[in-house]
């Protein structure tokens, strides 16, 4: 991995305006660097954030406040990948028009055999069968929707992918399944992935470091094994004491911490050991 930064997001704001008594202040003032060719993990409950980060960085939402700073290479090419591919994906278009599209988009002569056999590796290496070219979204499984997913988002070849809860409606089997093709894949072709997601547990074996969020800050950041070794934040302590073991008697013993998430967050976040950041009053 080469350290080189790749994006900055500083003191970056969304804030919806909902009415002149309510503004939903949905990622306030995060702070977080993502450098190239690192897989970033990034998790927190239902609202915290998570997707409005997602689309500031794709581009979709402009920041209220703050600013996305690029590296040195200037602006990086993105896809999104979304949770939900039954709703992402046009209910009327093939397979093959799905991964086919974002090229389409572009102007690209997406019909040159060169792009159908870039077309044909792909799907292979998704691990989506040729006789599904042909196939309705409606018409696959759950799995095989992302895995076209994932197909057309390394279609325009990204430099950074960010992978929005990509398993959170598949089954436990499928869900090791995506992780490890995603995995395979970032390794093959080297793109930067922000891989998000609602626990602690699916990102320890993808991401090299993880963010914790948390109504809209990030609580804590760090080398993720470290994270998992010594958290240091309170709200972090008790998504891990959630995690279930598979250890019958060590789970009987095991303490689920509670965490108020109504409490005050600290202002400021302070770097208790290399790499490793806390939120602290
Ligand atoms: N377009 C919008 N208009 C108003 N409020 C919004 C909008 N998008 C998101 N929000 C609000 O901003 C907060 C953060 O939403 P976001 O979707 O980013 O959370 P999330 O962490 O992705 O949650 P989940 O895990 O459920 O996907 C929520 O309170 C949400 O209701
Ligand atoms: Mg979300």
């Amino acid at each position: 991995m080469d350290n080189a930064i790749m994006l900055e997001l500083r003191k970056v704001s969304q804030h919806f305006y909902i009415h002149k008594n309510l503004t939903v202040k949905a990622v306030d003032e995060l702070d977080l660097t993502i450098r190239r060719g690192e897989v970033l993990g990034l998790v927190g409950e239902s609202g915290c954030g998570k997707s409005t980060v997602a689309r500031m960085i794709a581009g979709i939402y402009q920041p209220t406040a703050g600013e996305l700073v690029f590296g040195g290479r200037g602006k990086p090419r993105v896809q999104l990948i979304f949770q939900d591919s039954a709703a992402a994906l046009n209910p009327r278009m093939s397979v093959a028009e799905i991964i086919l599209e974002p090229l389409r988009i572009q102007g690209q002569d997406y019909k040159s055999p060169a792009i159908r056999r870039r077309m044909a590796e792909l799907m292979e290496q998704v691990g989506l069968a040729e006789r599904l070219a042909g196939k309705l979204p409606g018409e696959l499984s759950g799995g095989q929707r992302q895995r076209a997913a994932i197909a057309r988002s390394l279609m325009v070849q990204p430099e950074l992918l960010v992978a929005d809860e990509p398993i959170a409606s598949l089954d436990i089997s499928r869900q090791a399944q995506i992780i490890s093709l995603m995995q395979r894949l970032q390794k093959a072709y080297n793109f930067t992935l922000l891989f998000i997601a609602h626990d602690l547990s699916v990102v320890r074996y993808i991401s090299q470091r993880t963010g914790v969020m948390l109504k809209g800050k990030l609580v804590e950041l760090a080398p993720t094994e470290e994270l998992f070794g010594h958290p240091e934040h309170p709200y972090t302590k008790a998504l891990l004491s959630a995690i279930p073991v598979p250890d019958p008697l060590y789970e009987r013993q095991k303490q689920i911490l509670d965490y108020d998430t109504r409490q005050p967050l600290g202002r400021e976040m302070c770097e208790k050991r290399p790499g490793h950041f806390v939120r602290v009053s």
